[in-house]
C-alpha cells in the first residue's frame, strides 16, 4: 500500500471514567462517551456514516447482545452499526474497522467506540468469562485463567532472562504514578515495590498489584477522511499505520512463552505502513493486562532488545520523562480495563498527548505515538501509529 494515501483523522475523542459504575448500564457507558467524542469533534450526529462499537462479552457479563444496533437505537440513528469483537483487542480491531471503511471509500466520517460493563458480576464469573478468550478446550477446561496464564510466561521470562520480580513490580508502581495524574483513572493511588511484592498472592509470581482490575468503561473516537479534518478542526491527529496479526489461542502451541509474535507482526506492519521505527516513537500505550505483558511488550515492539525489557524499565526509560514513556494513562493496570473499552481509550490517550491537552501527564513535544491492543494471551494483536 502506497504510504501517504495511508491517513485517516481523529477529529473527536471521548471518554467515560473507569471503574465501578453502580448507577449506569452499558447502554449508558457506551451513550455518554460516544455524546462526548460528538461534543468534542464540533459536529453533528447526521454526519455520521457508521459505527463500529468493540465489545467481548455483553451478553454473558450483562445478557444483552447485538450492541451495534443497541447503540444506533440508543441515539436514534440508522446507519450502519457493527459490533466487532477480538476479546480484550475488541477496542483496537473497532478503531482498525472503522479506518479501513472510510480508507474503501465507504464512508466519509465513522464513529469508532468501546464498551465494558464487568462489574455487575462476581469475579469469578468474570474469570471463567474472560477464559472464552483463551483455548477452551486446553486452558479452560483445565483450570487455567488468565493471571495463571501470564504467570507462565512470567516464570519463563525470568528463568530465560534473569529477569527480576521487581522488574514487574516496578512497571506497576510507574502505571499508578501515571494514573494519579488522570482524572478518569480506576486507580489514582501511587504504590511501591514493596506494597506489590506483598500484596496478595494471585498466580505465581504475579500478585494483586501486578493484575489490571476489573471495570466498567466505555470511549469513543471520531473519524474521518484526511482531507475533510480540517473543516471540523485545526488540530486533527492522524492515523498513519495499522498492524493486525493473529497467533494461536492456546499458549502451548506458541514457539516461545516469552514474546508475543502477533504484536511483532502486527507493530512491524504498522511501522512499515508509518515509515516510521521505535527510535521516531514519542508515547506508547501498551496492553498490561499484567506487568509481563507490558515487560515483554517493551521487547517484542523493538524499544529494547529480548531479554533486556527489565534492565530498559529499571534505567527509568518508560517513566514519565522518560526516553519513550509507556501507558501516561495509567495503562490497564491503574486506568482499568473494561475489556471492550481499551484499545479505544488507549486511542483517546495518545490524542490527547499529540493535541498537548493531557495536563499534568503531558509528554513534552510528542509528536508520534502508538497503541498497542492484545486479545487472550496474544492471539490477537492490533497496532497503530499516530502523528500529529
Ligand atoms: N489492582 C489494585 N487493586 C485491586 C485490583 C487490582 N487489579 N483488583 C481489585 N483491587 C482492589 C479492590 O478495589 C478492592 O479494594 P477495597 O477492598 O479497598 O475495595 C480489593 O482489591 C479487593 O477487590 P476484589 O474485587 O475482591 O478483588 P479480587 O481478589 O476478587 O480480584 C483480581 C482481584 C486480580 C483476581 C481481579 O481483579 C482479576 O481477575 N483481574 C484480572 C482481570 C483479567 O484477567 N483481565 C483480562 C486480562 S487478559
Amino acid at each position: 500500500m502506497d504510504n501517504s494515501k495511508f491517513r485517516v483523522a481523529v477529529i473527536g475523542i471521548g471518554l467515560t471514567k473507569f471503574g465501578e459504575h453502580w448507577e449506569k448500564g452499558l447502554r449508558n457507558l457506551a451513550i455518554e462517551a460516544g455524546v462526548n467524542a460528538v461534543t468534542d469533534a464540533k459536529i453533528e450526529g447526521k454526519e455520521i456514516d457508521a459505527m463500529y462499537i468493540g465489545n467481548m462479552a455483553s451478553g454473558r457479563l450483562t445478557g444483552q447482545e447485538h450492541l451495534g444496533a443497541l447503540v444506533a437505537d440508543q441515539i436514534g440513528m440508522n446507519i450502519p452499526a457493527t459490533r466487532v469483537e477480538a476479546a480484550c483487542a475488541s477496542g483496537g480491531l473497532a478503531l482498525r474497522q472503522g479506518l479501513l471503511s472510510i480508507l474503501s471509500g465507504q464512508h466519509n466520517v465513522v464513529l469508532v467506540g468501546g464498551a465494558e460493563k464487568m462489574t455487575d458480576m462476581s469475579v469469578d464469573q468474570v474469570t471463567t468469562t474472560l477464559m472464552g478468550a483463551a483455548d477452551e478446550e486446553w486452558e479452560g477446561f483445565q483450570g487455567l485463567t488468565f493471571p495463571g496464564l501470564y504467570a507462565l510466561m512470567a516464570r519463563r521470562h525470568m528463568h530465560d532472562y534473569g529477569t527480576r520480580r521487581e522488574h514487574l513490580a516496578m512497571i506497576s508502581v510507574k502505571n499508578h504514578e501515571h494514573a494519579s495524574m488522570n482524572p478518569i483513572a480506576q486507580f489514582q493511588n501511587k504504590i511501591t515495590v514493596d506494597q506489590v511484592l506483598k500484596s496478595t498472592m494471585v498466580a505465581d509470581p504475579l500478585t494483586l498489584l501486578d493484575c489490571s482490575p476489573v471495570s466498567d468503561g466505555a470511549a469513543a473516537l471520531i473519524l474521518c477522511r484526511e482531507d475533510i479534518a480540517k473543516k471540523y478542526t485545526d488540530n486533527p491527529v492522524y492515523i498513519v499505520g495499522s498492524g493486525q496479526a493473529s497467533d494461536t489461542l492456546a499458549l502451548a502451541q506458541r514457539k516461545s512463552l516469552t514474546r508475543l509474535d502477533a504484536t511483532i507482526m502486527a507493530s512491524r506492519a504498522a511501522y512499515k505502513q508509518a515509515g516510521v521505527a521505535p527510535k521516531d516513537i514519542n508515547v506508547v500505550e501498551v496492553h498490561d493486562c499484567f506487568t509481563i505483558a507490558e515487560l515483554m511488550a517493551v521487547e517484542d515492539l523493538g524499544f529494547a532488545e529480548k531479554g533486556k525489557g527489565g534492565k530498559f524499565i529499571e534505567e527509568g526509560n518508560t517513566k514519565l520523562g522518560g526516553k519513550i514513556p509507556f501507558n501516561t494513562s495509567g495503562g490497564l493496570k491503574a486506568c482499568g480495563h473494561p475489556v471492550g473499552a481499551t484499545g479505544i481509550k488507549q486511542a483517546c490517550e495518545v490524542v490527547m498527548q499529540l493535541r498537548g491537552e493531557a495536563g499534568a501527564r503531558q509528554v513534552k513535544g510528542a509528536e508520534i505515538g502508538m497503541t498497542h491492543n492484545v486479545g487472550g494471551s496474544g492471539a490477537t494483536a492490533v497496532v497503530h501509529v499516530f502523528k500529529k
